[in-house]
């Protein structure tokens, strides 16, 4: 089969950072599904997995990156209990397995749903990986209502025009009733929150306790940070109601002050969207569950998908331009390649 991979940690510059490659088709184990992989995201966990790291060493088998997929189930293990051959399924996978940019690909049934009817492979592969981040922090880690039981409240989404932001705002927005505010630094992204949902739009070059003053609203009952950690905690400190939620979902580089929330009791939550596969959790179904549910949102048009530019096909040239794009961490939406020519 086709695929792209890597054996070095290089710069995106190196012609060598992803090659096309050709491997043996994987068998399914017991829970896997064997997946015809038709269109893939990239995600900057792809760009992160794939960056030069002190002291790497080279991989003696191809690293396969790409967690964001829609494709055709070819096969099914034996203890498969959903899914059949044909169905048209979407998922983001797991990170402790080779990724989706290979011509098929195993994933565990318990982490995949079927793709929304209305959609097609392109514009569904751009939903998985962020719609699952976005549901988790809101409604898993922050523990927001999604019917509304927190109708009114403020959250601060910072980084809004990305992959996470642009579905966070429409569930914060659609499900949760929350007034929302996204963050972002250029015209064309404040115009693409706004699209989203958010309310209001402050910027992230600035500190955004101040922005948030700015506007009239200097605490705010929930926050999700979706860049920079580091860069953003002391604003956060300051700009999150007494008692409070903040959560993060970008590993932080030095330190943080925790030490700065404990006179409001305010709460401080990581996501981290791999948990559960990574761990096998006991609810590691639940992701099948949260796609399913996204599925029916966009299909009774409540979510509209975030493809803002689409590729064909995979290959390891196309790849490499979209790990530019992302790294010049201005993307907003998704990229999305299809076809393997
Ligand atoms: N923990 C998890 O499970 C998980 C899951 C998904 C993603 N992530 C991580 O979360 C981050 C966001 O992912 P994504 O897919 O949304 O990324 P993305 O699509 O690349 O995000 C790009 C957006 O980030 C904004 N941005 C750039 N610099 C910023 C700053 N200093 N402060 C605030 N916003 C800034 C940009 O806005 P402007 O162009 O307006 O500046 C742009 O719209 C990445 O680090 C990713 O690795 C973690």
């Amino acid at each position: 089969m086709k695929a792209v991979g890597l054996f070095q940690y290089l710069s995106i510059d190196c012609e060598e950072s992803l090659l096309d490659l050709q491997l043996d088709q994987p068998q399914p184990g017991s829970r896997d599904l064997l997946v015809a992989v038709k269109a893939i995201a990239v995600n900057p966990v792809d760009t992160k997995v794939r960056a030069p790291k002190p002291h790497a060493a080279t991989e003696t088998s191809p690293k396969i990156l790409g967690w964001d997929a829609a494709g055709e189930v070819i096969a099914v293990g034996s203890a498969v209990k959903n899914f059949q051959i044909g169905d048209q399924i979407y998922y983001a996978g797991d990170i402790t397995r080779p990724g989706c940019n290979s011509e098929y690909q195993l994933v565990d049934e318990r982490i995949v749903a079927r793709i929304p009817r209305t959609q097609d492979y392109f514009t569904s592969a751009a939903l998985p990986l962020t719609s699952l981040t976005a549901w988790e922090a809101l409604f898993d880690r922050l523990g927001i209502s999604s019917i509304g039981a927190d109708a009114g409240k403020s959250l601060l989404i910072i980084g809004g025009a990305g992959g996470v932001g642009s579905i966070a705002i429409q569930l914060a927005r659609s499900l949760a009733r929350l007034n929302v505010i996204a963050t972002a630094s250029r015209t064309k992204s404040s115009v693409w929150v706004k699209q989203m949902g958010a309310s209001h739009v402050v910027n992230h070059r600035n500190p955004l306790d101040e922005e948030l003053k700015d506007i009239g609203i200097p605490q705010v009952d929930y926050i999700l940070c979706l860049a920079n950690t580091d860069q953003h905690f002391p604003a956060m400190a300051n700009a999150i109601k007494p008692q409070g939620k903040i959560c993060t979902i970008v590993e932080n580089s030095g330190p943080l002050e925790i030490g700065l929330l404990k006179s409001k009791s305010a709460t401080f939550v990581w996501e981290f969207m791999f948990t559960r596969a990574m761990f096998q959790t006991e609810d590691m179904d639940r992701q099948g569950w949260i796609l399913e549910r996204i599925a029916e949102l966009v299909d009774n048009e409540t979510l509209v998908t975030t493809v803002s530019d689409t590729v064909e096909p995979i290959n390891a040239a196309n790849l490499r331009l979209a790990h530019q794009q992302l790294e010049t961490g201005h993307t907003i939406g998704k990229i999305v390649l299809a076809g393997w020519g």
